[in-house]
Formats: C-alpha cells, structure tokens, sequence
C-alpha cells in the first residue's frame, strides 16, 4: 500500500504541548472567520546533519525533522477564494487570492507566495482548476525564518498538503515531495529536493538518508549518547532573495559540463555532477582525482567556459545561467565541484559509521562534520564569518563536530555533543557566543536548542469530543 500522510485526530491529551497549539490556533481561526477549522495541515522544519548544497547534483544527504514546523487551519468554502492569514499578523499581513489567479512575486518573494507555490503545485498535480475548493486559512509556523532550517519548504509542504486534503484526495508521501521540490522552484531559487523530502519523510527518533531519482528515505540511527544542538547566528540568509544560491547551482552545472565534454561525454546531455560520476564509472575520491587533473582553481570567464563547450555566450545565457545568474561573470568550478564529490563522500561515511558496533563512532562522525563545514566555508564559500565564529565557539564548548546547516550563508550551526555534556555546553555556547553580541542576547532563547529527530508531515482532525 503507497505510504500515504497519516490522517490523526487531535493529538491525545498526553502530547499537551501539541494539543494546546492546536486548541489555541483553533480559537484564534473561529474568532478571524467566524467558523471553526475543519482540519489541521502540519509539516516540519529539519536540521541537516551532513550533505550540504549536494542534493541538486543528484546526491544523498543525512537530515532529520525538527519539532519547529508550519500548522495550517483549515475551513473549506463555496467559494473559489483562498483566504490567508498568520498568527504573527504583525509580521505578516493577511493576503486574498482567487483559485485560478496565481501571481507569485519572484523578485521580493512575500510570505503568501509560499503558500501559493504548494498550492499551484498541488492543483496543477492534481488537474482540478476549473473544480478546486476555496480556503479560509490560518497559518502559525514555529521554524524561524531565514535560518537554514526549511522554514520557507515547510510552509509549502504544508499548503500542498492542505490543498490536496481539502479536495478530497490522497497521494504518496514520495510523490508529495517530488512536487513540492518542484513546485517551491515558482519562487526562482533552484533547491534540490532535501528539505521537502524529509519534511513528509521522516520519522520520529531516526535521522534519514535521502536518497534521489527514484526518491527514497532510510533510516539511520545514530549512535547512543550523542545529541545534536542547533545554534542560529541570527544572520539572516533569504536565498530567494539574492543570487548566492543559484549561482552554485550554476557553478556545479557548467563543471557538470565542461568535466563531460573534457572526458568525452556529449556534454549537452548533462546537468549535474552526480551523472557525470556515474556515466564515467569512477568512485568519489577518483571525481576528486578528476577535478584535479581537469579544472584550474583560478575561475573561469565566460569567454572560457564558451570557448571550451565550443557555445556563443548568448546561448551560454539562455541554456546554462537562469534569471537570476544572467549577470555572473566568472565561476570558480574546481572549488565548488571539489566540495561536492568529498561531500557527497562524507555523507556515505557518515552512514556506514552509524551502522557499525565501533566505540569510536561520535569521535568519527564528528571529524565528517567538521570537514564538512571546513569545505562548505573555503571551497563552497557558502558560510559567513559570524557563522564561522559560532562554529569555532561550539567547537571550544566540547562539541564533538560542528558545521553551518542548511543553505548557509547565515543561519544556524548544528553540533554534536555528548548527551551527557549538553547543559554544560548550552552555557558556553551563550556566554562565549550570544553573550558577546548585544544584538543577539536577547534571541538566545528561541536561538540555541538541542533537538531530537522528529516526526514528518500529518493532518490533524478536530476530534469531535
Ligand atoms: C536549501 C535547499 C536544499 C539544499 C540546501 C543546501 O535548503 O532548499 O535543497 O540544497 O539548501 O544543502
């Protein structure tokens, strides 16, 4: 049977904290609509543990679901209207738009447009334009914004996954996923598919390997006495709202394809590095091997990249650079592509650790991590210096490996520590970190956390009691 999205009454008194949510969004929707939800959407954010900017390059990553998520409320209408409205109203303004009339800001992406890319996916998926039903929706997400930890896929996951119930239909969690990757590209930023993946995928008390083309999540349980603790450096990063982003993913695509045309592959046919890989047959340390002998470190021009693909530069514009990358005028590939065959490497390391009996196994998947951050700051160039800063801090307060998580370029850091150690290293980390930063002493609190690994995406029932 196709491993659909669990259908759940109101969670049962002894998950209080979840119950009191519900009951509290519930009365603020009946007081803003004047009726009450008829059903509740809920999708996580997720801390990634290892895998950074590899999923768009076809290759697997290691993250799981936070408790932070996105909850909507949901009441069904005649009309064909969706109605929006956030619990934070002061930060996010309420936002109308009829069903067939879809506009979605890619130049200062608004709150609203996530919503709409997880509601145009699902209507397009489901082809039900001329019949989908009208929403009045209340919106109360707990994953902070701009942090790396999937705020904006977990607000359209949710959306789909409220448009899809509220029209009476059921699909598959990998098929739910697979869309909303897609569809969270309305935006303009060209993501892979890790944060949607998980957000529908996990499971709670096990992290998961997702794995790309055909999408597939497995467990994997991390070793006894460790813990992980998430710290924000409260440096804001919107990817949808600069190029940084796509510009790696621009960066992997013309070393995707100046590595097959220099090995004697048609290089047209590739767009990410992980097909090069395979259609060359070689293991990850031989990519490696191949970025060396292959790729200079200075960056490359245009005029190089066209002159080795054999391209005018107006068609290196329309077929290999996006709206957003237009402008880009030299590309460092050797860097980017070194960082994700190691990466992609880490990761398969990092899974085989956490299947073997070896007492040696937090030490050694804490090394990964930190190499993993090491090549996300100097070959990915995709981290921030108070980012780096809070790494070193969590580092010198006995974390076992720390690395930026998510995107990058601000955000969050993710550490490991022992179980045993994590009071002791919440302090340090306040004192030697949040404490030094006026600005960011007073967000401590929602800022540093430890986390377990969390459940994914659901749909609550009012129970009727
Ligand atoms: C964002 C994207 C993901 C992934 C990470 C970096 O979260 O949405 O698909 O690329 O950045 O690992």
């Amino acid at each position: 049977m196709a491993d659909t999205v669990p259908v759940v009454c109101f969670p049962p008194v002894e998950t209080e904290n979840a119950h009191d949510r519900l009951k509290n969004l519930a009365e603020k929707f009946e007081k803003k609509f004047g009726c009450k939800p008829e059903f509740f959407g809920r999708a996580p954010g997720r801390v990634n543990l290892i895998g950074e900017h590899i999923d768009y390059c076809g290759y697997s990553v290691l993250p799981m679901a936070i408790e932070q998520d996105v909850v909507i409320a949901v009441a069904t209408t005649e009309s064909q209207d969706i109605l929006l409205s956030n619990v934070k109203s002061d930060l996010y303004s309420d936002f109308l738009f009829h069903v067939n009339n879809v506009e979605i800001n890619k130049e200062t992406p608004q709150w609203q447009n996530y919503f709409q890319c997880g509601f145009l996916g699902m209507v397009e998926h489901l082809h039900i334009q001329s019949a989908v039903r009208g929403m009045k929706c209340m919106v109360d997400g707990t994953v902070p914004a701009s942090s790396g930890l999937s705020s904006s896929s977990a607000l359209v996951c949710c959306a789909a996954l409220v448009t899809m119930h509220a029209n009476g239909k059921s699909l598959p969690k990998n098929v739910l996923a697979d869309l909303c990757a897609r569809c969270e590209q309305y935006i303009g930023t060209q993501g892979g598919g890790m944060d949607q993946a998980i957000s529908f995928m996990a499971q709670k008390g096990t992290a998961k390997l997702i794995e790309f083309n055909p999408l597939r999540a497995t467990d994997v349980y991390l070793p006894d006495g460790i813990s992980f603790v998430i710290s924000n450096s409260c440096v804001e990063m919107n990817k949808a709202a600069t190029s940084e982003f796509n510009t790696r993913v621009v960066e992997c695509r013309i070393a995707t394809q100046i590595l097959a045309k220099q090995s004697g592959l048609e290089w047209e046919k590739f767009q990410r590095l992980g097909q090069v890989q395979r259609a060359l047959n070689v293991s990850l340390p031989q990519a490696v091997d191949l970025v060396r002998k292959t790729l200079h470190e200075e960056p490359y021009t245009r005029a190089e990249v066209c002159q080795i693909l054999g391209i005018k530069e107006e068609d290196f514009v329309s077929t290999v650079l996006s709206a957003r990358t237009a402008q880009v005028q030299s590309f460092k590939l050797f860097q980017r592509a070194t960082h994700v065959f190691s990466e992609a490497g880490r990761v398969l390391s990092f899974k085989r650790i956490c299947e073997e009996t070896d007492s040696e196994a937090p030490q050694k998947l804490g090394t990964l991590m930190n190499q993993s951050h090491t090549s996300c700051r100097d070959m990915y160039e995709c981290s921030c210096t108070d980012l780096d800063s809070l790494v070193n801090i969590c580092m010198e307060a006995g974390a076992l490996g720390s690395r930026l998580t998510g995107a990058g370029w601000g955000g969050c850091a993710v550490s490991m520590v022992p179980t045993h150690d994590v009071m002791n290293f919440l302090v340090k980390v306040k004192k030697n970190f949040y404490d030094k930063h006026p600005s960011k002493a007073g967000k401590v609190g929602a800022a540093l956390f430890a986390t377990q690994p969390g459940s994914g995406a659901l749909i609550y029932l009012p129970s009727t009691a």
